[in-house]
């Protein structure tokens, strides 16, 4: 493989010294407009790009921020990465994306990379729900912030939304549609933005004087489609088959869809159904998707800006960490409006 091209090389070819290729390269309005334009011209015919190990040496950190997220195939996350980025890419860093895929052990896993990698920090959606993936990122040093969990520690930062009061939403428009029989479709036990999701549903009916056993769980082993289709196949077993379906997640909203579509069961006529998080696909379903809007490319920039501001040089002291919560808001469409 070539010998790749070094400070020395440029100097030597430019005629200069060294500390002029440096000064030209880390405070060019320190050097004359020739000189600058000379040793570019060198730089860029021979190809040299700067170390990054050496400035990472230099500074202790590099120029990668880490974002670790539950289920890379799952748009909600992907508008997370897009808000972080843009606000890493304006601060002149980029963003390592990995996928726990809600397993704890691959979680671990990349957690050491990160660490490995010396990352500006993590954003990181905990995987793991015993407090564990906190006390990695602490044993490494890895400065974090929280995404879509708020932190419990004041000396932790976090970006979440309400999701007690997204489930609420969610139910007070289906009680408002005259709906008294309603399955949730949870996803799996352990995630708190699904447990929270549901006792704000809870909290709805109860403030409607309604009870609890007119919401009714089906849990599913998984949080995407295919998870969703199962339970639609389920709900269509039931021998008394509820009249609206609020789903965790739009993804498994969009396998229920598909299941009671495939079914002939007419939605909403049939059955209602709400999601969660308004992904891109909601509003572009064959029956276009109520959902619990979650303000998914916010969460991610300030995250990211969270993390800038705590790992600024000599932000130590005056850095006051936040747990931001934002408000989620409800999208009504046509799977959970009252035929006319
Ligand atoms: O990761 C599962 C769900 O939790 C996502 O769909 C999103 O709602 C997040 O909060």
């Amino acid at each position: 493989m070539a010998q790749s091209v070094g400070i020395k090389d440029i100097a030597r070819e430019a005629g200069v010294s060294v500390g002029t290729v440096s000064n030209v390269i880390n405070r060019p309005d320190t050097v004359s407009a020739d000189t600058r334009e000379r040793v570019q011209s060198v730089i860029d015919r021979l190809g040299y790009v700067r170390s990054e190990s050496a400035r990472q040496l230099r500074a202790g950190h590099s120029r990668i921020m880490g974002l670790l997220v539950l289920d890379m195939g799952n748009p909600f996350f992907v508008d997370i990465a897009r808000g972080a980025e843009r606000v890493a890419r304006d601060a002149g860093l980029g963003v390592m994306v990995c996928n726990s895929a809600q397993n704890p052990a691959e979680e671990a896993e990349y957690l050491s990379l990160f660490a490995e990698q010396r990352v500006r920090g993590v954003l990181v959606t905990p995987a793991d729900m015993t407090g564990r993936t906190i006390e990695t990122l602490r044993r490494y040093r890895t400065p974090f912030v929280l995404v879509d969990r708020v932190a419990e520690d004041a000396t932790e930062c976090s970006v979440s939304v309400d999701d007690v009061a997204g489930g609420a939403l969610a139910m007070r428009h289906l009680i408002e549609m005259g709906h008294r029989s309603v399955a949730y479709v949870c996803g799996p036990p352990g995630l708190q933005q699904i447990t929270d999701r549901r006792a704000g549903a809870l909290k709805a009916l109860a403030e409607a004087g309604l009870p609890a056993d007119v919401l009714r769980a089906l849990p599913t082993d998984r949080l995407d489609v295919a998870a969703g289709r199962d339970a639609g196949a389920r709900l269509l077993g039931l021998t008394e088959r509820p009249t609206a379906v609020f789903c965790a997640n739009d993804l498994l909203a969009l396998g229920v869809l598909q299941a009671l579509y495939a079914a002939d069961v007419r939605v909403p006529e049939d059955v209602a159904i709400v999601g969660y998080d308004d992904i891109e696909f909601a509003a572009a379903a064959a029956v276009p998707l109520t959902s619990v809007r979650q303000p998914a490319v916010t969460v991610g920039e300030l995250a990211a800006r969270l993390l800038l501001e705590e790992t600024a040089e000599g932000a130590a002291e005056e850095h006051e960490h936040r747990q931001v919560v934002l408000q989620p808001e409800l999208v009504v469409r046509t799977s959970s409006l009252r035929p006319r």
